[in-house]
């Protein structure tokens, strides 16, 4: 029987690609994502069975109420990519918007743990269930005007070793994939749809592709059952840390 994989923020970016990559290996697929026909148009594209969920990750009702609504042939959950969130804003903090902080505290941290709590009943114990948190290279150092997004996603990095831990009696490996800079709608989110902002962030920087993430997390998922990849940092080659990227002329 295949395997079911849950991928949350499978409607863009780093989720919609290893949606492909994980439909590639054989998973059939929860997509989940707040923009249904994004989600409905990928299904399209697959060739092992999927569904779709729509739901805020940071509305916990939300969460609880759409897990609940899965069909039997997705109740079993072995795999959950912990994908979605979003950085809001690029300011210092004595002038960054709190409604940014909240919408990044509440999706990438609050949201990770309520997606999380609603599918450990669904994944079967000691039967190779994986959960991947989506952290970032901001979980590992902290840089400037980014001080909010850095912590939610450190407190992925911490989540990710204390639940790797509470889950070793079950057999539930728990890793984190951290990514320097990928080129996705990331940019165009945080700086709230300003597309020419959002292209100087990738211009000569030479950087990741959701794919290059993809294939990874498609690596991770298909090692044998005695093999996890607990912590993986995955940068582009002329990047050095979170805030030291060379780039060409
Ligand atoms: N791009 C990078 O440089 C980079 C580097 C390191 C880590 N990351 C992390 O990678 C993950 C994916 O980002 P991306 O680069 O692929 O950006 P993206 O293209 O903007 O994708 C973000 C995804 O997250 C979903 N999402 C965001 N907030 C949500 C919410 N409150 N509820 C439900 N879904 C939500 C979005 O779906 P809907 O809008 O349809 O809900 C979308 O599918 C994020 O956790 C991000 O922090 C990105």
């Amino acid at each position: 029987m295949s395997k079911t994989a849950l991928i949350t923020g499978a409607s863009s970016g780093i989720g919609r690609a290893t949606a492909r990559a994980l439909d590639k290996e054989g998973f059939q697929l929860v997509l989940c994502g707040r923009r249904e026909e994004r989600l409905k148009e990928l299904q399209q594209e697959l060739t092992h069975p999927s569904t779709v969920l729509v739901f805020d990750v940071s509305d916990y009702g939300a969460v609880k109420q759409q897990l609940a609504s899965l069909s039997d042939t997705f109740r079993s959950i072995d795999v959950l990519i912990n994908n979605a969130g979003n950085a809001h804003g690029l300011d210092p903090a004595q002038s960054a918007s709190i409604d940014d902080w909240d919408a990044m505290i509440d999706s990438n941290v609050k949201g990770l743990f309520y997606v999380t709590k609603e599918v450990l009943p669904l994944m079967p114990k000691k039967n190779g269930g994986l959960i991947i948190n989506m952290g970032s290279i901001a979980a590992k150092n902290g840089y400037a005007n980014g001080s909010v997004y850095c912590a939610s996603k450190a407190a992925v990095d911490k989540f990710t070793e204390g639940l790797r831990l509470d889950l070793l009696a079950d057999q539930i490996r728990v890793a984190a994939i951290h990514p320097g800079l990928v080129h996705t709608e990331f940019s165009a989110v945080r700086f709230k749809g300003d597309t020419e902002k959002a292209a100087k962030v990738y211009e000569g920087a030479n950087p990741l592709y959701a794919e290059d993430i993809a294939e990874i997390i498609a690596f991770m998922v298909t090692r044998p059952l005695h093999v996890n990849l607990a912590d993986v940092v995955v940068m582009p080659a002329n990047q050095g840390n979170a805030f030291t990227l060379v780039r060409q002329q």
